[in-house]
């Protein structure tokens, strides 16, 4: 299996760049947030829970991301492998996505962590927030706090996967095509 984590701050890409992925590669798509998004449209309990704290920029409980990521990964048919998109968000997840992938015979061959300034982020998120009518992209306090979430609690896990050898960081500037174009050679030489 092709296992690739696709990590990066809010607004960098990783939604736009893991349908391209996905459908070049054949793989299998988990997003955490598009998880948590669909829980909260279908207004299930999971939804309720991680509404509460998406509503503030916050990250959902590691016991509870985790355990859905599990459950979502299962449901899976005879999958070439799997993009990981907002997920490990913690060195905790990173922890327990490695064992429960050992457990099912397989493991993560790359992080490509997309760089893209703060600035550009903050641009990205408001005008989606324009044009999705997203919730979590609403309000700037909100983004801003998504930001600080990402710099304390996310960026350590870059260390987990650069001490595993396993980190390649992709230019997230420039046309949506030219990105692709990067992370695509990056597999390639995988
Ligand atoms: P999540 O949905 O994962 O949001 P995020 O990581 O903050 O990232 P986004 O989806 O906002 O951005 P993206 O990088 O996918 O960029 P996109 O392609 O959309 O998480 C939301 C919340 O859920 C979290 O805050 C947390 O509360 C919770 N959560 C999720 N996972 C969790 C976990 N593991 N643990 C705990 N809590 C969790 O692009 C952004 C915009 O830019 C789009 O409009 C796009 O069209 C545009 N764009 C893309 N590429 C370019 C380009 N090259 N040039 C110009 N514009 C571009």
């Amino acid at each position: 299996m092709l296992n690739i984590v696709l990590f990066g701050p809010p607004g960098a890409g990783k939604g736009t760049q893991s349908e391209r992925i996905i459908e070049k590669y054949g793989l299998k798509h988990l997003s955490t947030g598009d998880i948590f998004r669909a829980n909260i449209k279908g207004e299930t309990e999971l939804g309720k829970l991680a509404k509460s704290y998406m509503d503030k920029g916050q990250l959902v409980p590691d016991e509870v991301t985790i355990k859905m990521l599990q459950s979502e990964f299962k449901k899976a048919e005879n999958p070439k492998g799997f993009i990981f998109d907002g997920f490990p968000r913690t060195n905790a997840q990173a922890e327990a996505l490695d064992n429960f992938l050992s457990s099912e015979g397989t493991s993560i061959k790359v992080m490509l962590a997309l760089d893209v300034a703060e600035e550009e982020l903050r641009e990205r998120l408001k005008k989606r927030a324009e044009v999705s009518g997203r919730v979590d992209d609403a309000n700037p306090e909100v983004i801003q706090n998504r930001i600080n979430v990402y710099k304390a609690e996310t960026l350590p896990v870059k260390e987990y996967y650069l001490k595993q050898d396993k980190f390649i960081e992709i230019d997230g500037i420039g046309t949506v095509d030219e990105i692709t174009n990067r992370l695509f050679t990056a597999i390639d030489k995988l």
